[in-house]
Parts: C-alpha cells; sequence; structure tokens
C-alpha cells in the first residue's frame, strides 16, 4: 500500500468493521496517517485506545459485533450521525475456518458464516 500524504479536505470518510487487529487495523492506521476520517466499530474498540489519543479529530469508534444484526442500524446510524456521510465501507470482520467439513461442528460452520456473509 503506498502512503501518499492526502491533505484533509481531500480525505474521505470510511467505516470499517473489525478494526481491533490485522488488515482492519492496519487499513485504519494507514486512513488516519493519510488524513482520512474513519468510523471504526470492533468487537474490542478499547484495542484502537492509541490510535484515538493520536488522531482523535479523524477516529471514531464504536463496539460491533458482525453478528449482532439487532444494533448494526444503530451503529450505521451513529456514524451517518456523526460524520455526516460514508464514502467507503470496508467490511473486513472476519475469519477463517479450516478443516475437513466432517471435523466441523454446525455451530462453527454457522458462525463463521454469520460473520464473514450474513
Ligand atoms: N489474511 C488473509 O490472508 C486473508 C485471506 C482471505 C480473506 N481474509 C479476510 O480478511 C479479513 C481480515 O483478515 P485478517 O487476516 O486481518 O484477520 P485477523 O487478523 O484475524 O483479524 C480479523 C478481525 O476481524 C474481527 N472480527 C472477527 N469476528 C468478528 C465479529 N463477529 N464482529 C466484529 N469483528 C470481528 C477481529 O476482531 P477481534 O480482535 O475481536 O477478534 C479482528 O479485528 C477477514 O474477513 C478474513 O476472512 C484474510
Amino acid at each position: 500500500m503506498t502512503t501518499h500524504a492526502l491533505p484533509n479536505q481531500h480525505g474521505k470518510t470510511w467505516f470499517i468493521t473489525g478494526a481491533s487487529a490485522g488488515i482492519g487495523r492496519v487499513v485504519t492506521e494507514q486512513l488516519l496517517a493519510e488524513g482520512h476520517r474513519v468510523f471504526a466499530t470492533a468487537r474490542r474498540p478499547a484495542a484502537l485506545a492509541d490510535l484515538v489519543a493520536k488522531y482523535s479529530d479523524q477516529l471514531w469508534t464504536e463496539t460491533l459485533d458482525v453478528t449482532n444484526t439487532a444494533v448494526q442500524s444503530a451503529v450505521v446510524n451513529r456514524a451517518f450521525a456523526e460524520l455526516g456521510r460514508i464514502d467507503v465501507v470496508v467490511n473486513n470482520a472476519g475469519y477463517g475456518l479450516f478443516g475437513a467439513a466432517e471435523e466441523l461442528t454446525d455451530e462453527q460452520v454457522h458462525h463463521q458464516i454469520a460473520t464473514n456473509l450474513v
């Protein structure tokens, strides 16, 4: 990923799921460093405390387990209410599940589909 600095007025507003770790966290860090605004959601938003301290005027965080469909609309509505717009959604939250089909439980399979797809 390139790291060209963007002036704030040209920055976009991003909504990211699963921002606590891995690719979601790295993308969040990169976007903030480039001057974009990020509404970062995670099961553990406290994992983003260091970025909130560093980018308090660019970063909003909210708790979101993407399998909890009951709260998704409220979280998205909060993002629109606080930021006024969302230009890009990064639907990143998810995980791999490895094993032969007969080794995995129905619960494991359903939970992964609920997380990565539904
Ligand atoms: N890395 C790869 O090679 C690769 C390849 C193909 C696809 N992907 C996909 O790319 C995405 C990111 O991968 P990664 O390598 O960065 O994985 P990762 O390091 O395991 O990070 C996954 C992120 O998703 C979050 N997450 C998992 N379940 C969640 C849920 N129910 N609600 C909200 N957040 C949830 C995790 O939160 P917690 O910190 O709370 O666990 C974590 O922040 C995933 O969707 C993965 O399936 C990755």
